[in-house]
């Protein structure tokens, strides 16, 4: 489901070994599913997120500002997405919420700059607001935790 949504991968193996795997081996690793019986419908993972890992790096020197205020032991919300069918019926929201659930501190994520894609939508409507942009295309967002509302 991963490549159907982002299709960056060429198959599952390298998609498993090239991420996945990094992925779910980092500290504070969380993994939410949406599942209809066996069938994936949708899915959201992050981790804790520090200085030395190549994406807290990229943004810390890319957007210096917003360093020693966002970055180092903040929860990085890495994936969000819903099998294309399945979307606009609140799924997307849940998995959100329950991904960060529970937990306190700073968030951040990349994202598209579009401010109309629904995924940014999602994001301001449960408080995440731009620090800065990584380029024209992508921008950083964080957030404190809990969510306002949603303890
Ligand atoms: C982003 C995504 C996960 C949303 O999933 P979803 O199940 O459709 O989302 P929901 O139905 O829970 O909608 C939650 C909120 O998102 C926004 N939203 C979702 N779809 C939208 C759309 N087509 N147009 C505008 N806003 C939209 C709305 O703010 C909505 O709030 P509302 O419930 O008050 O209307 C889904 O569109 C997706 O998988 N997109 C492709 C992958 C992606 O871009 N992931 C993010 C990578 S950073």
């Amino acid at each position: 489901m991963y490549n159907k949504v982002f299709g960056d991968f060429p198959d599952e193996l390298a998609w498993r070994e090239q991420m996945y795997d990094r992925h779910r081996a980092r500290d504070g690793f969380r993994l939410t599913l949406a599942l209809d019986g066996d069938r994936l419908l949708g899915f959201a993972w992050g981790y804790r997120g520090e200085r030395g890992q190549f994406w807290p790096d990229l943004v810390a020197e890319t957007i210096p500002g917003i360093a020693a205020e966002w970055i180092g032991d903040h929860f990085e919300f890495v994936e969000l997405a819903v099998e294309p069918t399945s979307r606009g019926d609140g799924l997307g929201g849940r998995l959100h919420d329950e991904l960060l659930d529970g937990l306190t501190g700073k968030a951040l994520l990349g994202t598209t700059s579009d401010g109309s894609d629904p995924a940014v939508r999602l994001y301001r409507s449960r408080g995440w607001r731009t620090l800065g942009m990584l380029d024209s295309d992508r921008q950083v967002m964080g957030v404190r935790l809990p969510l306002a509302g949603r303890s």
